[in-house]
């Protein structure tokens, strides 16, 4: 009886986490979805706590598996709650990073059990030894993914909070590539040797995919990271899974697989909008340190300044305004001063939408988020097709922050590192205002043509700052 109840157990996690999935593709259902899932793989975690059985043994072991959940739910929600925006990928990948540990835990785990069995020698039969051999493909799988997955999301987000530089020498594909095969070559010799006194090779195993996931993520860009821990994403969900076949545990297996499909979906749509293809975007060929430079892109030609004062007369006479956000809106906080100015403008009878580009920000969906924060309303949001199409007859397009996203060059420069990416055509607007703080390029490193056109002007300063005060003038008029 017990055992039904928890196979039903799993099936409602597993459930769950489709459906949660599911939900969170739409932002108005976002964090329904999230909850949902959660729900669900709280009841596994509890039905594998009361109702899991061993043989004829539960687990046990009560003050442990009580102990490790009570502080990492502690810690977990400590760093959530306090996680800025801007470090939301950062976030992401330390929590990643702790996923592929686990999967690499389990295989050390199990790698020691299944020593036992050979030690003992109850394979005996063909059929056995075939079955120990499966086993042994699983925790391996396991333990590699797992470990590239934890080494590779730690530098990851040691990169992204500034704490580690990028480095690369030189031939370190090349070095990657032996580090791979060699690890490869271990696990088949491991395999086929079926010997349980080769714990030295399965750790040396351990040890060099470790070595492959940092030196995997060292090189790439840190500005590449969001796609890179996306990857990374995937991987931890294969890793997962290989635990839900050790375990013959289908919430773990459905998790695990949901994870690493979405991971995978997930990199394949962001190489799409940025029309760049993964290998390039491993071993980098913009963003980074190229992007971050203090000195920024050399300036050509002549930009156009706009006083605060006459950006609010131009945007309260519009019939309709298109804020466009980007990256600089999250870094300056700004969300909520936006959401103030496009309330603003509303009592002024001025339609107010947003126009959000798939990779604005440094991380998918990144500027639903943002706003979603800050209470804008869902249906403000306008995908880029859509966005595009209202921008020709729209009045002031008011851009936040954003940069390479509205770089017209992506259209038009062959020679471009953005050449091909979709971008929102903001110059179809009558008027097109930019607010960023100088004449520095956004993450690609690139002069933007945008900020130099007749009809563009430019309002320098931080996005908070020239919200706030932009709202305030409005209302004064
Ligand atoms: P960016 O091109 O990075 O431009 C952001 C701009 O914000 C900068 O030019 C910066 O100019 C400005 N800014 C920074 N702080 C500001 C502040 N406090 N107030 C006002 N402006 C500020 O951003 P984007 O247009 O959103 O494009 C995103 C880029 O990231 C794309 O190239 C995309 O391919 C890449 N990327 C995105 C993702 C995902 S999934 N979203 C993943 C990987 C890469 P100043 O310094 O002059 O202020």
């Amino acid at each position: 009886m017990e055992q039904t109840i928890l196979i039903i157990c799993y099936l409602i996690a597993s459930v769950t986490f489709i459906l949660g999935l599911k939900m969170l593709s739409n932002p108005a259902t976002a964090r329904r979805g999230n909850l949902t899932a959660a729900a669900g793989m709280s009841i596994a975690i509890a039905g594998t706590i009361f109702l899991y059985k061993e043989g004829d043994t539960k687990l046990g072991n009560y003050g442990w598996i009580f102990g490790g959940l009570v502080i990492g739910s502690i810690i977990g929600t400590l760093t959530a709650r306090r996680v800025k925006m801007t470090a939301m990928p950062e976030l992401v990948s330390l929590f990643n990073g702790m996923g592929g540990a686990c999967a690499a835990l389990i295989s050390i785990v199990e790698f020691h059990h299944y020593s036992h069995t050979v030690l003992l020698g109850s394979a005996d039969t063909t059929a056995a030894v075939n079955g120990l051999q499966a086993t042994l493909l699983i925790i391996l799988a396991g333990l590699i993914i797992g470990s590239v997955s934890f080494a590779g999301s730690m530098i990851a987000w040691g990169k992204l909070n500034g704490r580690i530089k990028d480095f690369a020498f030189k031939g370190q594909h090349i070095a990657n590539i032996v580090i791979l095969l060699t690890t490869l070559a271990l696990a088949g010799y491991l395999l086929f040797s079926l010997s349980a006194s080769n714990a030295l090779v399965f750790y040396l195993i351990l040890g060099l995919s470790v070595l492959y996931g940092v030196f995997f993520v060292l090189p790439i860009g840190g500005a590449d990271m969001p796609v890179v821990i996306s990857l990374l994403n995937s991987f931890t969900g294969v890793a997962a899974a290989c635990g839900g076949f050790l375990y013959n545990n289908k919430a773990m297996l459905t998790g695990g697989i949901l994870v690493g499909a979405a991971g995978t979906l997930l990199t394949i749509l962001m190489c799409q909008a940025m029309n760049r293809s993964l290998l390039n975007v491993l071993i980098g060929s913009f963003g980074g340190s190229k992007a971050s430079g203090p000195g920024g892109a050399k300036e050509q030609g002549s930009y156009k300044e706009i006083q605060l004062s006459d950006a609010a007369v131009v945007m309260s006479y519009a019939n309709k305004v298109m804020i466009v956000p980007g990256y600089g809106l999250a870094v300056a906080q700004a969300q909520h001063a936006c959401h103030e100015l496009e309330k603003v403008l509303e009592e002024k009878g001025v339609q107010v939408n947003y126009a959000i580009h798939p990779v604005a920000g440094r991380m998918p969906g990144h500027m639903n988020v943002l706003l979603a924060e800050a209470d804008v309303p869902y249906d403000k949001l306008e995908e880029m097709e859509q966005a595009n199409n209202e921008l020709s007859t729209t009045d002031v397009a008011l851009i936040l922050g954003a940069n390479d996203v509205v770089n017209p060059a992506a259209k038009v420069d062959a020679s471009s590192p953005i050449y091909g990416m979709p971008i929102l055509e903001v110059e179809l607007a009558k008027n097109v205002i930019v607010n960023k703080r100088s004449m520095k390029p956004g993450y690609a490193g690139i002069e933007n043509e945008l900020f130099f056109q007749p009809k563009t002007s430019m309002l320098f300063g931080d996005a908070k700052d020239v919200l706030q005060k932009l709202s305030a003038e409005i209302k004064a008029l």
